[in-house]
């Protein structure tokens, strides 16, 4: 089992973006937590984050052919990219969308996400832990 991690814009400023939503622990530590847990877990695993739309559709097409499935957290863009989703649809990979805050109990416009109309499993809420529970979720199914 192959699993890519795609982490979406400003995910790389946690641990300073907004603590009391996203919590006090670092970007790399989020990538430590997740190999740590791979590891654990025997899964071979990739990390990827970027701040650019275009740069994360690219990233999921290239899954093709060399990932059994995908764990994403499109952040921001989760709520405005279709081309994330089509690119999601192009490569029909087992897809869990992940969120560290509940997006369901913030900001109106934070409640739609055009990923969840593809992914298999949402998780959001559970910081570093949903990132655990989506690679264990297709350990177990896959
Ligand atoms: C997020 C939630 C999004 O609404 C937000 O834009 C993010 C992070 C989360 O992990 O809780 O950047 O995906």
């Amino acid at each position: 089992m192959k699993i890519k991690v795609i982490n979406g814009p400003n995910l790389n400023m946690l641990g300073i973006r907004e603590p009391d939503i996203y919590g006090k622990n670092t970007y790399k530590d989020l990538c430590e937590f997740i190999e740590d847990f791979c590891d654990e877990k025997e899964v071979d695993f990739e990390i990827f984050q970027s701040n650019f739309e275009g740069a994360i559709v690219t990233e999921i097409q290239e899954c093709l052919g060399e990932f059994d499935a995908i764990v994403i957290n499109p952040a921001a863009y989760t709520h405005t990219s279709v081309a994330i989703l089509d690119a999601l649809k192009a490569v029909a990979l087992p897809t869990v969308e992940v969120h560290l805050s509940d997006i369901d109990e913030r900001e109106a416009f934070r409640k739609f996400s055009f990923i969840s109309l593809y992914a298999e499993k949402v998780i959001k809420g559970k910081g570093f832990e949903g990132y655990k529970e989506a690679i264990e979720y297709l350990v177990n199914k896959y």
